[in-house]
This record gives structure tokens, sequence and C-alpha cells, in this order.
């Protein structure tokens, strides 16, 4: 595997894969790798000669009162982990590479709408960091196919319509979410969980499954579903910051005529702020 930091280095490779005709797998990443990550991985593995996974820390995506600096990094397993996959190539920008001319003047990408609700409407700006160095990344890598966990279900969707927006010429794959045994979905800040705090976090994909099962059912009275579901969540210890129930493909309040659902959860667990989400295809 080569690591690659400057940006020049990275072109000059990439110049050689185009002129050797191969099909490029990017997945964008910001370190402190898990299942998930490597799930990610070896989706790109099966549909490209050459995978590139980036370790970037992005500053623009974090609010101010944020885990910026607290966020974990552990570049030597992170590394450790990709080598053993048989990753061709780890690309770890520098911030002053990213950002030359400093975050104040940085150019943006902003997908209205979506961008602007439910996770994006209790961090805002955050879309507008993801979507920015995505972008940025995919100029950098240039690559065929890009990977993305579901589990970040609203940054999918937002990928998803700047790829579309910007005419951009590569395939975006959403890959399901990777989970503990206990159904906890995998994230770099289970780890800021205390154990009292992990043994509660399950609930919150134990919630989505109830929600889902409920839809199943027939019930269609949403609001007092997630009134009802929230209140158990705060029951258990848990600050929810959202539960929501919306078109899958739109992320708008579902319609009469949306088929595909997800079942969206933020809440708030000690230090953490984990999300979780749960797809629901209903039956005619
Ligand atoms: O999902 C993440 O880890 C980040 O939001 C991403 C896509 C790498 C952009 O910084």
């Amino acid at each position: 595997m080569q690591i690659i930091s400057e940006i020049s280095n990275l072109r000059e490779i990439r110049r050689s894969w185009q002129i050797e005709g191969k099909v490029i797998g990017f997945v964008p990443t910001m370190g402190n790798l898990h299942q998930g990550h490597l799930t990610l991985v070896q989706e790109a593995r099966k549909v490209a000669d050459i995978v590139v996974v980036s370790i970037f820390v992005n500053p623009l995506q974090f609010g101010p009162d944020e885990d910026l600096e607290a966020y974990p990094r552990t570049m030597a397993q992170d590394t450790q982990a990709l080598q053993e996959l048989g990753v061709d190539v780890l690309f770890t920008p520098k911030a002053q590479d990213i950002y030359p001319r400093g975050l104040e003047q940085q150019t943006f990408v902003e997908v209205p709408g979506i961008s602007y609700m439910i996770c994006g409407a209790s961090r805002p700006g955050h879309f507008r960091g993801v979507a920015t160095i995505v972008c940025k990344l995919f100029n950098m890598v240039q690559p065929n196919h890009a990977f993305f966990g579901e589990k970040d279900f609203q940054q999918l969707q937002v990928i998803k319509a700047m790829v579309t927006d910007l005419s951009m010429n590569l395939h975006i794959h959403g890959v399901p979410t990777v989970r503990d045994a206990d159904g906890l979905a995998m994230s770099s800040r289970n780890q800021y969980l205390k154990p009292n705090e992990r043994a509660l976090a399950p609930l919150l994909y134990q919630t989505l499954k109830d929600i889902a099962d409920l839809i199943q059912l027939g019930r269609r009275d949403y609001s007092k579903i997630i009134i009802e579901k929230k209140q158990k969540l705060a029951e258990a210890g848990l600050k929810p910051d959202y539960i929501e129930i919306r078109a899958a493909d739109t992320l708008l309040m579902p319609g009469h005529e949306d088929m595909r659902l997800v079942v969206m959860v933020a809440a708030f667990l000690g230090r953490a702020r984990l999300i979780d989400n749960i797809q629901v295809t209903l039956k005619d």
C-alpha cells in the first residue's frame, strides 16, 4: 500500500491509472476505522481495480461546540488495517493543502433543502462542510465509484444530490450499516460511551425496529409514534435530538405515494451524539 500525503503525487499516480484504464474505487473517511469502514473497502474491492482510502478529519464539517479536537485519531492502527485489506493507496492530505486559503475564504459546495433539515437543522453548516470536502476529494482522486455507509443516511442523500446537481461522472454506492451483536450501529463516536451508557445505546436501534414494525402493522399516526418513542428514550436516560419518519429518497415528509420510508434517530448519550436509521418498504 502506498501512503500519499501530497495532492500532486496523488494526481501523478492517478494519471498512470488513467493510461492503464484502471477502474478506481474510493472510500473517504475521517479515520479511526472500524468494521463499518472496512466493509466499505471490501465493497470497493468488488468493483474496482484500484482502491483508494482517504483519512482526513475535516474541520469544515464540525460546529464550534463539536468534537473536532477530541475526534479519535489512530493513524497507525488504521494504516495496518487497510494494508491487511490490500488497499492500494491511503491518501492522507494535510489541512493546509486541502484549505490553502483558510476556512474563512473557502469556496463551498452547498446542497440546498436536504442539507438544512433533520441533522442539518441540529448541526448548521455540517452538510456544507461534508459536500465541500467530498467534492474536493472527488476532484483529487477522480474515482469511478465511491462508497458511503447508510448509517449516515442523510449524508449519503446529500452526496447523491451533489453528484446529480454538479453532473459528476461517478457512481455512488450506499453500503448497509454494520452493527455490533446487540444492534448498536458501529461509529467512531461509540468510544465516547461509558460502560453504563454503552449498555443503554442499543435502545436506539430497538426503537427504530419497533417503529418499523408499527408502520408495517399499518400505523400511520407518525407524529404520535414519534412523541411516544422520544418519551421512552428520555425515560431510559437518553436525550433524543430527533426521531423522524421520512420518504427515503427525498427525506421529505412521506405522502401516500411513498413506499420507501426511512426512520431516523439522533440522541445524546453522555458525551456522544449517536445517529441511526432503518429503512421500511411498505407493502401495497
Ligand atoms: O462520513 C465521514 O466519515 C465523513 O463525513 C466524510 C464522508 C469522510 C467526509 O469528511
